[in-house]
């Protein structure tokens, strides 16, 4: 097979989805990191977020997110249509390990919806940085907490977190099996792990909008 094909393969197209991914699950590790600065208070919070975008790397890698971004939900998309129209005919050899639960019959769903809390999230940090007032600049702290005071963006974002732990929780495991990292002994550690990893990640981002909501800092 060569390189046009296999990228072209549904196989290729996996792997490619699955390499994103974890790239997409090592920076929501990072960004959980960086934003647990909150409860050291508005200095320590402020200073974390400026030394992550003052750093040339992190600059960098923020384009390598972007790219990410986007071939993982195109793939993610043109997989769901392709395996919607040849459904039962093809059955991968990588998955079959895997029972079809809940979480992964619904990943281009739950994966539309993080697209949309993405979406408004980016409006909620952009605008406020990009249109606020020079000689009175908002803090990042304060935009956060401003926004955690909004019941109705509190809930959106805690569902948004709900709903990426669906999506995680299928995800985890799947791109291990993807790159053929997974057998049948360890399965059940990647199982494990994926198991930690959602809800640390899925706990720890609500647990802020939360604290946030009924703390006044
Ligand atoms: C409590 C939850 C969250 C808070 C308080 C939060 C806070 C922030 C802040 C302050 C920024 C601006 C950082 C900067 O300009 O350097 C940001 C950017 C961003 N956030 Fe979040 N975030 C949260 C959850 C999430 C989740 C769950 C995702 C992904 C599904 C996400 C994806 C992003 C992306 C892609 C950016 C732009 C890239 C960057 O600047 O690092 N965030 N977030």
């Amino acid at each position: 097979m060569n390189h046009c094909n296999f990228f072209q393969s549904s196989i290729g197209k996996k792997v490619v989805m699955a390499t994103t991914g974890i790239f997409l699950m090592i920076f929501l590790l990072l960004h959980l990191s960086v934003n647990l600065f909150l409860f050291s208070g508005e200095k320590a919070f402020n200073e974390a977020v400026f030394f992550m975008r003052k750093n040339i790397f992190i600059r960098m890698m923020e384009y390598v997110l972007a790219v990410g971004f986007f071939i993982h939900i195109l793939l993610g998309v043109q997989l769901h249509l392709t395996n919607k129209k040849i459904k039962g005919e093809i059955d991968y050899a990588m998955n079959s390990y895997l029972t079809t639960s809940f979480s992964s019959r619904t990943m281009v769903y739950t994966g539309i919806l993080i697209l949309c809390f993405l979406g408004l999230h980016l409006i909620n940090f952009m605008i406020p940085m990009k249109y606020s007032d020079p000689r009175h600049l908002i803090s990042d702290y304060d935009i956060v907490v401003t926004l955690f005071k909004n019941p109705y963006y509190t809930f959106i974002y805690v569902f948004s977190f709900f709903i990426l732990g669906i999506h995680l929780n299928h995800g985890f495991q799947s791109s291990f099996q993807s790159l053929g990292l997974s057998n049948k002994k360890r399965l059940v550690w990647i199982q494990r792990f994926g198991f930690v990893y959602f809800w640390f990640i899925c706990s720890g981002f609500s647990i802020i909008a939360i604290w946030f909501f009924f703390n006044d800092n």
